[in-house]
């Protein structure tokens, strides 16, 4: 059983001296006790960030005691995600379709199902030479960094309406090699691009949170994550709305349209598709069999 301690008592109690397993058992209360879900692997994560040990190690050696300054630094981290910081921007970075992104408050935390948007534009591209590709609404650069990282022979542009998280999207595509293939704009959805440009993907995972959802979501995306990023300050469909009507004139005949959408925005996001431009569009399902992604096609001629 867990000691049950507040915040403060844990605060007295994480001593030197203190091993792996007292220091583990005593945050995994505090987190618990802040409505922190699984508390005691958050709890041996941030005892990793704090210590840099081996997971390997923090589990072999729960008789370890890590030395003061290491304490004191996971208390800070313990008090941080009780807080509801998310874990992904305490350790200020996640890993995503198999390359390492930095991550901060000015970007949203990439999560794994959008990896199916990478995968499956980098199977639309599949046949075709030197694929261009334009992503509305960068922020980490996970979705246009990857498919240019799985394409060598893409190139891109990635637009952004935040300059704060562009910078990120920046740093990410350098730190990941793919920078001298992509241009960054900062924009209102398509508003940076020139007349005349055009690609054979254009991707999205737009902010598609209803305004009024939003004070219902966990604390750590609420509070920490762009408000931006989240909503588009209405019903949720404006921007999808904006990128579905507008994409045509950037897409090269037979080009292809993919969005990330909200669980129950599919009828709605697929009625948004005008038969007459695009030759076919459909959904397809997540990791938990629900139609997240929108795949849609512009008539070939
Ligand atoms: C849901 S996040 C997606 C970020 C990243 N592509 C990903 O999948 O993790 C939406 C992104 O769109 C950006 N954004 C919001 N409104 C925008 C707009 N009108 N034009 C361009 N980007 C916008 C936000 O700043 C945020 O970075």
């Amino acid at each position: 059983m867990l000691p049950d301690l507040r915040g403060d008592e844990v605060a007295k109690t994480l001593s030197s001296g203190s091993t792996i397993r007292q220091l583990v058992e005593e945050a995994a209360a505090e987190l618990r006790g802040a409505g922190v879900s699984d508390a005691v692997r958050q709890a041996r994560d941030l005892l990793q960030i704090a210590t840099r040990l081996e997971s390997a190690f923090i589990f072999a050696h729960p008789e370890f005691s890590p030395d003061e300054s290491e304490i004191s630094s996971f208390r800070d981290l313990v008090s941080r995600r009780s807080a509801r910081e998310p874990l992904q921007q305490i350790r200020g970075r996640q890993e995503f379709f198999g390359l390492e992104y930095k991550v901060t408050r000015d970007v949203m935390i990439p999560r794994p199902e959008t990896e199916l948007i990478v995968e499956e534009g980098i199977s639309l591209l599949s046949g075709v030479a030197n694929p261009s590709v334009c992503e509305v609404g960068t922020g980490s650069g996970c979705i246009i960094v990857s498919l240019l990282h799985g394409m060598p022979d893409a190139i891109g542009i990635g637009l952004e309406k935040s300059p704060d998280a562009l910078a990120i999207t920046l740093e990410n595509a350098v730190s990941n090699g793919v920078v001298e293939r992509l241009e960054l704009r900062e924009s209102d959805v398509f508003g940076a691009l020139k007349q005349g440009e055009s690609f054979d993907l254009i991707v999205s995972n737009p902010p598609y949170v209803p305004l009024e959802d939003v004070s219902s979501l966990q604390p750590e995306v609420r509070d920490f994550e762009p408000q931006m990023a989240l909503t588009d300050g209405g019903d949720g469909l404006g921007i999808v709305e904006q990128i579905v009507n507008e994409a045509p004139a950037f897409l090269k005949a037979g080009g292809h349209l993919l969005l990330e959408i909200g669980f129950s925005q599919s009828p709605a996001v697929l009625r948004m598709f005008d038969p007459g431009i695009w030759s076919k569009s459909g959904a397809f399902a997540d990791l938990q069999g629900i139609p997240r992604m929108i795949r849609a096609s512009l008539s070939a001629s």
